[in-house]
């Protein structure tokens, strides 16, 4: 099949594009006819070597996590899937090998669901990982309710913008905090915008909420981490799933699962119409290392996808 891969870590330069050997399928697994990838930010992490003391990696490495395609073989005891269905995953294993960045990939079952009847290849790409990081920041790790208020930071971003719809559908209210470039993204997702400004976020966020926010998701990391800290009502919850330092203030780290059940959760969420993904880009996959620059450089409101036509 052709592919894209790496054999040894680096940034975009590393990526090779050219023939490998088709994946093998496993009992629990279904080969899918790859037709669109997203990029995600942790596809450079790992590529350039940050997840080395959490992820075996077997090189030439396969890039990619998130993927949207065709069954053609579902393995010998797979009857979840059948030949011919359009499916979306997250397909990320325990070691890094085996990506979406290809023709072909072997997905075990437990990284997929149907795709979005609603949505092209291209935007079911875009679910799978910022939905379902999106998702299950705001059930498992901050166990948010009808009626409170929730702080995203990031909310113009992949999952930012994912989180402010899934929490309004859970019929929180939302302030979304973005760059004054983004500001009218968030506002077009139904959140009230703050502007990520040193100067003001704070004054802002107590104007909008005078007895604190509920929750803050946090998908940025850095300096706005403990200043949203402070801007907890008591009792309130503190996640992020970009920077560690989130548990010196007493909130919880979070990194997504595959998990099917979410993932189909998120799949009829879309066809209802409360979840739309924004591509803003598309590239052939030979041009893998472009989408990547692209996601990189920032400055962009939707996903950057990768098509396998
Ligand atoms: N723990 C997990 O499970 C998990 C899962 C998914 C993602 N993540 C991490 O979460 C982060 C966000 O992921 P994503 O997919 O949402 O990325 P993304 O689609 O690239 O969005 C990132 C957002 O952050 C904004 N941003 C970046 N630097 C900024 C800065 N200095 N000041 C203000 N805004 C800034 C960007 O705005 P501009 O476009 O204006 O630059 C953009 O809106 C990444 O670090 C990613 O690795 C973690």
């Amino acid at each position: 099949m052709k592919a894209i891969s790496y054999r040894r870590y680096g940034g975009p330069e590393v990526l090779e594009y050219g023939e490998l050997p088709d994946p093998k399928v496993g009992p629990d697994e279904v080969l899918v006819r790859v037709r669109a990838a997203a990029v995600n930010p942790v596809d450079w992490k790992a590529q350039a070597g940050y997840l080395d003391g959490m992820f075996e990696t077997v090189f030439p490495v396969v890039p990619g996590w998130d993927v949207s395609g065709v069954v053609v073989r579902p393995g010998v005891s797979v009857t979840e899937f059948a030949e011919g269905d359009e499916v979306m995953g997250y397909v990320r294993e325990d070691f890094l090998c085996h990506g979406t960045f290809a023709e072909y990939v072997a997905a075990p079952i437990r990284t997929l669901a149907r795709k979005p009847r609603a949505y092209s290849f291209e935007e079911a790409a875009g679910l799978p990982l910022a939905g379902l990081t999106a998702y299950q920041s705001l059930h498992t790790a901050l166990g948010v309710r009808p009626g409170e208020t929730v702080l995203v930071l990031a909310a113009a971003g992949g999952v930012g913008s994912l989180a402010v719809q899934i929490a309004r559908h859970l019929g929180c209210r939302v302030l979304g905090a973005a760059r004054a470039s983004g500001r009218d993204r968030v506002a077009e997702l139904g959140a009230e915008p703050v502007d990520l400004d040193e100067e003001t976020f704070t004054r802002r966020v107590r104007e909008l909420a005078p007895d604190g926010v509920h929750a803050v998701l946090d998908t940025l990391g850095g300096p706005f981490l403990p200043h949203a800290a402070r801007l907890l009502a008591p009792g309130g919850r503190l996640a992020s799933i970009a920077d560690g330092e989130v548990l010196a203030l007493g909130g919880r780290y979070y990194w997504v699962r595959p998990d099917a059940a979410d993932l189909a959760a998120l799949a009829d969420l879309a066809d209802e119409g409360v979840l739309t993904v924004r591509v803003d880009r598309t590239f052939p996959l030979e041009q893998t290392a472009e989408a990547q620059r692209a996601n990189a450089a920032g400055g962009l409101h939707g996903k950057v996808v990768v098509t396998v036509p």
